[in-house]
């Protein structure tokens, strides 16, 4: 065996490391420290793993927009939460109804995050320089895809570091507003708003998640059991 087959052979990733960060990296919002602040640099390092992620025809048109100024924050929290109040309210008030304490849970949490939004030390708003407007479903599915994957690596990235995050939407009802607020230019299209703080606390758990064996399809939509073929891929036989 030569050099190359050899290092080629070993793990270079710490499989057991990897999983626990892809599992336990979760919406952070009642633990997240607000009286910390995080390091201009520590955002910057995420980032820099962040890009790494793949875009559409390698175009890398993703834009970072980091907010830390208070006002700037207050501002921007009064928008996620004229967006997002009743919202959340009329989901937590659905929950209580349904008794379903999972959803009740993640509601409250929400709740709580809107309600002291402006104390996140940062936010970070990831957006990508093209417009939607106009564009065919595929088009849009590639914008979307070229900013969203780089999105998560920085939240798996912070994770790693000891800071949580979580992917927040609710603002886009108003994306205009924040985009006049920061001067971002027309046709950048934000796709999150991202509270960044140090979490209180590092250790998370997976959430419950069903089965991926009730959610995968193998060969035709419906087909539940795969069998691998010699070489891997599923054998023409394990369509049920
Ligand atoms: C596209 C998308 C939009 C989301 N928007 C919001 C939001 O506006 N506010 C919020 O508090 N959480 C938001 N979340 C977080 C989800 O509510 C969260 O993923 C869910 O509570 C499950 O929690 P977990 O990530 O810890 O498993 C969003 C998540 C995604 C993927």
């Amino acid at each position: 065996m030569d050099q190359n087959q050899r290092s080629h052979d070993k793990p270079t990733i710490d499989v057991a490391n990897a999983d626990l960060l892809l599992s336990t990296t979760r919406s952070v919002r009642k633990r997240l420290d607000f009286e910390r602040p995080v390091e201009r640099e520590t955002l910057l390092e995420c980032l820099e793993l962040a890009v790494q992620a793949p875009t559409a025809s390698n175009r890398q048109l993703w834009r970072w927009m980091i907010v830390t100024d208070p006002e700037l924050k207050t501002k921007i929290a009064d928008i996620y939460r004229e967006q997002g109040m009743d919202y959340l309210r009329n989901g937590l008030a659905d929950s209580e109804a349904d008794g379903d304490s999972s959803q009740l849970r993640v509601k409250d949490s929400a709740l709580y995050l809107a309600e002291n939004f402006e104390r996140a030390p940062a936010y970070v708003i990831p957006c990508i320089e093209e417009d939607l407007a106009g564009k065919s479903g595929t088009a849009s599915i590639g914008t979307l895809g070229s900013i969203i994957q780089a999105g998560w690596s920085f939240q798996l990235a912070l994770r790693a570091r000891g800071l949580g995050s979580t992917w927040t939407t609710l603002h886009l009802g108003d994306a205009k507003a924040v985009a006049d607020l920061l001067g971002i230019p027309a046709g950048v299209t934000q796709v999150a708003l991202i509270p960044v703080a140090y979490t209180k606390g590092t250790s998370f758990r997976p959430a419950k998640r069903p089965p991926v064996t009730e959610i995968t399809h193998w060969n035709h939509w419906g087909g539940r059991h795969g069998r691998l073929g010699p070489f891997g891929s599923p054998s023409p036989g394990g369509r049920r």
